[in-house]
């Protein structure tokens, strides 16, 4: 393989044609997307107490492969199994808050003022979603100035783990939007985590970023938050009909083997629908394969998070 400067340390390699699935005449389980055996994850049984909530960042510096639907998605079908579940926007686009149908840019308090000003606290700032035991702590461009004024702060990576610390107790599961980028305001998220989400569109340039992704969850474990560990990568915008989709999951499983999740999400429309209806999808289109898809994830991750 050729070196690549993007992917320290991590040989991601080249694509070799994935064969398909090969049809299973003895009745044997058939294969899921990862080329594991299917498995069936149960609803999970109700909490009877909450929290202390699992801290998880939803993290890749690519844009657009799923972070912000993942989010949302995950977030909503934990609730509807229970789960009280916080989200955190700490993205200044805002696409989470307005994917919940938030109007951002007209609110009075928002992450930012968390960040910067030591007498909000994050109960100033929390918004009820429609969604019942899903709430969020939103954004808006304001956030956008934080990285800057960030820097010249003491503990300036610490600053969200902070503000989060007093409402842990509450909730189940805290999952951080994070911005397409690897500078402060995602730091502050890592090291606030006690995992990481990586969501990845199925398509072969997203493979390459995502060593010095690794690279940089492994350096803050190293020198801000020892417990920090990979969650799983979820592949999204998944095609099996198309040999691509196929040998990029192929080649993914192979260099993370059973941390990606045997839940993928198929591509469709529905999901661009839903930020416009500013919604989940399984609250949107609950019928739909792509709320099944993350109800599904929901599970698999209750599964392996609380196991
Ligand atoms: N599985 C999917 N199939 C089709 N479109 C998707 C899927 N997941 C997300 N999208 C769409 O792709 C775009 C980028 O997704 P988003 O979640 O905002 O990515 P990110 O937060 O990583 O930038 C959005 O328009 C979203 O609706
Ligand atoms: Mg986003």
């Amino acid at each position: 393989m050729t070196p690549d400067a993007d992917n320290p340390g991590l040989d991601l390699g080249e694509l070799r044609h994935a064969q398909p699935p090969a049809p299973r005449a003895d009745g044997a389980v058939p294969l899921g997307p990862t080329g594991r055996p299917v498995r069936e994850f149960p609803d999970p049984a109700p909490r009877i107490s909450h929290g202390p909530a699992k801290v998880i960042a939803i993290c890749n510096q690519k844009g657009g492969v799923g972070k912000t639907t993942t989010t949302i998605n995950l977030g909503a079908s934990l609730a509807s199994y229970g789960r009280r579940v916080l989200l955190v926007d700490l993205d200044p686009q805002g696409a989470l808050s307005a994917g919940l149908g938030v109007a951002h840019h007209e609110l009075d308090l928002t992450v930012h003022n968390l960040l910067m000003e030591s007498a909000v606290s994050a109960d100033d700032v929390l918004l009820r979603t429609r969604v019942d035991g899903l709430d969020l702590l939103p954004s808006n461009i304001d956030l956008s100035a934080a990285e800057i004024q960030l820097v010249n702060e003491v503990g300036r990576e610490q600053t969200l783990a902070r503000a989060l610390h007093p409402i842990l107790d509450r909730y189940d599961y805290v999952l951080i939007d994070c911005q397409p980028s690897l500078g402060l305001l995602t730091v502050n998220a890592l090291a606030c985590a006690e995992s990481v989400i990586i969501p990845m569109e199925c398509e072969y340039f997203s493979l390459r970023g995502l060593a010095l992704l690794t690279d940089t969850v492994e350096k803050v474990r190293d020198r801000l938050n020892f417990r920090l560990r990979l969650a799983g990568i979820v592949v999204t915008m998944y095609d099996s009909r198309t040999l691509h989709a196929r040998d990029v999951m192929a080649r993914v499983v192979e260099v993370f083997g059973d941390k990606v999740y045997d839940t993928a999400i198929s591509r469709t429309v529905r999901f661009p629908e839903t930020s416009v209806a500013g919604e989940p999808i399984t609250s949107w289109a609950p019928k739909s394969s792509g709320a099944a898809a993350y109800r599904q994830l929901a599970r698999e991750v209750i599964e392996r998070e609380e196991g």
